[in-house]
């Protein structure tokens, strides 16, 4: 029997995913260790292997067959646009994706005036402002702490993730409009669903009853 291989998304979903898995019977004791360097995990009796990638790889490596399977945010999917199934939303996770600025910013945005966006996300914010509202504006790609764009005057607003919303009040920002829900989802390489219909097929079903 050959490994399955799992990419999961390093970070907030890492730990949810493993937990996830063990409730199915599926551990991988050598991931526990909270000190190791190790990228790659195995599972030798169920024949399964499991590493952690940053999570805008993960669709890369499920599209081109290097993961069967690989657990990541919906905002990644919807960023990177692989081709890949998406099979199964694992409900975890849970956040939003969301246009915030300050309070100020909220009139910018119903007079479709040409404004700065800031965002981790220009595919998804493209989308939005183009072909949802219909909107020219300035998409500027920044890689993290992306509330700090309005702040010192970056940009007018910000497309980013928004899960308690602490981060927006303790910075003096608000959701002005929400794109999109997300949460943690499974996806599956394309010739893997085909190939290797029966394991996976049946680890979805006992992901279903658990979830
Ligand atoms: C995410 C997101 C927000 C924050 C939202 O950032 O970009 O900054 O979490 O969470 P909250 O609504 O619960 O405050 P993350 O911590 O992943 O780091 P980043 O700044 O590198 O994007």
């Amino acid at each position: 029997m050959r490994y399955l291989t799992f990419a999961l998304g390093k970070g907030r979903l890492a730990r949810k995913s493993m937990e996830l898995f063990e409730q199915i019977g599926i551990t991988c004791e050598e991931m526990q260790d909270p000190a190791t360097r190790k990228l790659i995990f195995v599972n030798e009796e169920l024949k399964l292997r499991f590493f952690l990638a940053k999570a805008p790889d993960v669709p890369t490596y499920v599209e081109y067959g290097a993961a069967d399977v690989g657990i990541v945010g919906k905002d990644t999917i919807l960023e990177e646009h692989r081709r890949m199934y998406e099979v199964l939303d694992l409900g975890y996770g849970k956040c939003r994706m969301c246009v915030c600025g300050p309070e100020s910013a909220r009139e910018l945005l119903k007079h479709q005036e040409l404004i700065r966006v800031a965002t981790k996300y220009p595919h998804i914010a493209k989308e939005y402002f183009y072909n949802q509202k219909h909107q020219t504006v300035e998409i500027i790609k920044l890689n993290g702490s992306i509330e700090l764009a309005p702040i010192v005057g970056l940009s007018e607003v910000i497309v980013d993730i928004v899960e308690t919303g602490s981060t927006l009040k303790e910075n003096g920002l608000k959701v002005l409009e929400e794109v999109c829900p997300l949460s943690a989802r499974m996806v599956v390489n394309q010739v893997s669903m085909k190939m290797e219909n029966e394991r996976i097929g049946k680890m979805i079903n006992e992901l279903k009853k658990v979830i």
